[in-house]
């Protein structure tokens, strides 16, 4: 299957951003087993097919990630202006890189974001970030603190923009409300085993204030394709089934196509390390899901219908 590549990137936010439709999440990278010749195959594959938004967070691949990709970026002179670069920053996790850190936990401190940022910069061999997202809400934050010390960032030219992660509306606002510029986007969990953010005002708050979210683990961390797992195994079927009912698309495609579909046009960030399924997700942005499907899979994800 060899699909169109991706249009231009779009605007995430008013001054916002521009992101490719698709975006590729490195999460998984360590996991992928592959020397620097083959992570820079892929990053070039995906970059040819319009996939030029890259998601990372100084934590991935236990704080091992974003140097990876350095060492990938490194080999590849040229390839960063191609690129923009996504990270995110404020959970501290106990690692063997942080000797002494006992407690998982969440850290907005002005202090934190800081250091993070620029061991970010320092690790993947850039000057600036294009987005860098708080990863989660911090009950500590200090919203006065945390939006100066993201201000300061943006005007040392180390971050273009700043967004949020896995954050209320009420959260939002409250950073927002300490903010000169917007707020570029809210990364989410979405997908049919993720429904959350379609009920619980998140969506509807971005759809509003012209933002795109981003659509994390669209399915499910691979839980759709976990046969012993109950709901995933009955959600696939539904969107097995909706995809051969359409002409021959597979679940992982529709399961795309469902995030897509929403109005407030979600950028669906790819686990996968395998082009494969990566070039199958670039041709899901075409495929036509019509309103009646789309209520038969949130069905299925709920387990009856809508009220
Ligand atoms: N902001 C946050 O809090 C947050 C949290 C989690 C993740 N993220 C971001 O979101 C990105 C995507 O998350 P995710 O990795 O959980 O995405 P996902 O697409 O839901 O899951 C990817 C996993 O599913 C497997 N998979 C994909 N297609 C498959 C298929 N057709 N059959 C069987 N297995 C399949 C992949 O394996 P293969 O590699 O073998 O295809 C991979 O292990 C991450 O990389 C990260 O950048 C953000």
């Amino acid at each position: 299957m060899n699909p169109e590549p991706l249009a231009a990137p779009v605007v995430t936010a008013p001054d916002g951003p521009r992101l490719s439709r698709l975006v590729q999440g490195y999460w998984r990278m360590d996991a992928w087993d592959r020397g620097v010749d083959e992570h820079l195959a892929f990053l070039q594959a995906h970059v040819d097919l319009g996939i030029t938004t890259v998601d990372h967070a100084d934590l991935y691949g236990d704080y091992g990630n974003e140097e990876r990709f350095g060492r990938v970026l490194a080999r590849a002179p040229g390839l960063r202006e191609r690129l923009q670069i996504v990270s995110k920053c404020g959970i501290q996790l106990p690692s063997e890189t942080a000797p002494g850190r006992r407690v998982k936990h969440y850290d907005a401190t002005a202090r934190h974001i800081t250091a993070s940022v620029e061991h970010s910069l320092r690790k993947l061999g850039t000057d600036h970030l294009d987005l860098l997202l708080l990863h989660r809400p911090d009950p500590l934050m200090d919203a006065g603190e945390t939006a100066a010390a993201l201000v300061a960032l943006r005007q040392a030219g180390k971050l273009r923009h700043v967004g949020v992660s896995n954050f209320t509306p009420a959260q939002f606002e409250l950073l927002q409300s300490r903010l000169p510029f917007a707020l570029a986007t809210n990364q989410l969990e979405i997908g049919p085993l993720a429904t959350g953010p379609l009920f619980d005002g998140a969506l509807d708050q971005v759809q509003r204030l012209g933002i795109r979210p981003m659509a994390w683990s669209v399915l499910g961390g691979g839980r759709l394709f976990d046969a012993s797992n109950t709901r995933g195994k009955r959600v696939r079927t539904a969107l097995e089934n909706v995809g051969e009912r359409l002409g021959g698309w597979s679940a992982d495609q529709v399961a795309f196509a469902w995030v897509l579909r929403l109005p407030s046009a979600p950028l669906p960030i790819l686990g996968t390390g395998n082009i494969a399924r990566v070039r199958a997700a670039v041709a899901a942005v075409n495929l036509p899901l019509d309103r009646e499907s789309w209520f038969e899979i949130l069905e299925a994800a709920r387990g009856e219908p809508v009220p």
